[in-house]
């Protein structure tokens, strides 16, 4: 059931009953550290130009941390709302501890936050790591105080930031908004999953009609995304938010080390933590899954190398998607593997339909040419419209990431015309996702456009 995948018709990946503002009085010490962190406007370690009063402000707070009690998690068990409210609360915590360290500190999470996010992690089956779940679909409320109002894309706010900024509260509503424009889309690909099991011509007819609205929907993410540009600055983004929501991948060389974890036998370090990255949303890997994007698809004038290039993308793309996936909650993990373990795809489904071959039509193909080639005209606007969202999201990567670093990674020690390149700015530039961000994602633009159907 759809129960089984923590996916709402109202509200999609988003709890329709808001996530949890507060845990419970028993780790009120957890949300008071946090709120603390907030209001003192911590700074980040690396940054140039911090005064004495940054610096001692910002060790203040962490030895606050340093001295809170090692808090038992096992009432929280019972409640996956609550869990989720300890893993946003700790990995924040965590995050502005590890980030307003001064650069050449070693990194060590104080036992009272490491011990129990690790504890809460393994409960929810989930890195101990800021998450997009911790920023986007369990970071909102809707203003205004108590209310059994469902979300809507205008009355959204952020619970927690990292700098105050209108800017940063912008960034991460625009993700939260494009799951609530798709859900629509959810609706429309299940309602397609059951049409293709018929598979009849009426089935045909149904899906078409699907097709046609899921490009509107589309469109609509599109924009949104584009609408980022209103409320957070590229520079703001690029030197003030980005780098607390970095992970531990993204300063090789600098150790994450969890204090006390081996006071537990049951806890184990962990391989690997991504920073967060809009690449965890479920939303927009469940288009690819629907719309076959997820294979690979080659066309008629590709070139050996275009193929063998397209094939090296898949193999990054597919890649990124199976890491991501460990940072998605484990319902919508799970809603992903049903996706894609489905029997019929819709791309073959088109296919077949096209070409006459549908098990259901075997015997006597009822469907029109006309309606045929509406079904190949309809799948291919929806694959075009995914499309545009890449080169959209392209657009924005362009003005949110590699324009401020060719302008310098740091703007208090701006590149001059005869200051020679350094490592750093030779090398690829990396999403907070781990990818070498502009072959990654041009590859998976690419990808989309490739799986376009060609008109017979
Ligand atoms: C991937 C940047 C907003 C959806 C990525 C990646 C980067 C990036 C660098 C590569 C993966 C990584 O290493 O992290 C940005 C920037 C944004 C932004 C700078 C805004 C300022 C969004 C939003 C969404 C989104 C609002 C929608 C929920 C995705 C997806 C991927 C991705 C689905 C995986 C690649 C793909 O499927 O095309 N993004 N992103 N991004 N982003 Fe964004
Ligand atoms: N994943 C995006 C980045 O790399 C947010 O900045």
């Amino acid at each position: 059931a759809a129960h089984d995948f923590d996916v709402d018709t109202r509200t999609g990946f988003m709890p329709p009953q808001g996530p949890l503002s507060r845990l419970p009085n028993f780790w009120e010490s957890w949300e008071k550290a946090l709120d603390l962190a907030m209001s003192s406007g911590l700074q980040l370690g690396q940054k140039s130009g911090l005064t004495e009063s940054d610096r001692t402000n910002s060790e203040a707070w962490r030895f606050t941390v340093r001295q809170l009690e090692i808090l038992p998690i096992e009432d929280l068990i019972q409640s996956e709302i609550k869990l989720r409210r300890a893993h946003h609360v700790l990995a924040w915590i965590m995050h502005f501890y590890v980030h307003s360290l001064p650069p050449a500190e070693p990194i060590i999470i104080p036992a009272p936050i490491s011990l129990p996010l690790l504890r809460v992690s393994r409960q929810l089956q989930l890195p101990p790591v800021l998450t997009y779940s911790d920023n986007v679909l369990y970071n909102w409320h809707l203003g205004g105080g108590k209310s059994d109002r469902l979300p809507t894309i205008h009355a959204l706010r952020c619970q927690t930031l990292f700098t105050s900024t209108t800017d940063e509260d912008e960034f991460f509503l625009t993700s939260a908004r494009m799951e609530l424009v798709g859900v629509e889309a959810l609706e429309l690909m299940r309602s397609t999953m059951d049409e293709m099991f018929v598979g009849d011509d009426i089935a045909i007819r149904r899906i078409t009609e699907n097709l046609r609205a899921l490009v509107p929907i589309i469109h609509r993410l599109r924009e949104t995304l584009l609408q980022v540009k209103k409320g957070c600055k590229p520079q703001t983004f690029y030197h003030d938010i980005r780098p607390w929501f970095r992970g531990q991948d993204s300063q090789p060389g600098r150790e994450w080390i969890f204090e006390g974890i081996e006071q537990d036998p049951t806890l184990v370090p962990p391989v690997e933590l991504s920073g967060a990255s809009a690449g965890q949303s479920a939303l927009i890997h469940s288009l690819d899954i629907f719309l076959g994007i997820d294979k690979f698809s080659h066309r008629n004038d590709m070139t050996a190398k275009d193929i063998e290039n397209a094939m090296a993308a898949e193999h990054r793309r597919a890649a990124f998607l199976e890491r991501m996936q460990l940072y998605m909650p484990r319902h919508h993990r799970a809603f992903l593997n049903h996706l894609s373990s489905n029997r019929l795809r819709l791309r073959e489904f088109v296919l077949s339909a096209v070409a006459g071959t549908l098990p259901e039509a075997s015997s006597d193909d009822e469907t029109s040419p006309k309606d045929k080639s509406a079904l190949l005209e309809a799948y291919n606007m929806a694959v075009t419209a995914l499309k545009e969202l890449r080169d959209a999201h392209l657009i924005i990567v362009t003005l949110y990431i590699i324009g401020p670093a060719r302008r310098g990674a740091d703007p208090g020690s701006r590149a001059t015309p005869d200051s020679k390149p350094t490592e750093e700015t030779k090398a690829p530039l990396k999403g907070t996702g781990g990818t070498d961000l502009v072959r990654f994602l041009k590859g998976v633009r690419d990808q989309t456009k490739n799986a376009l159907l060609p008109n017979s």
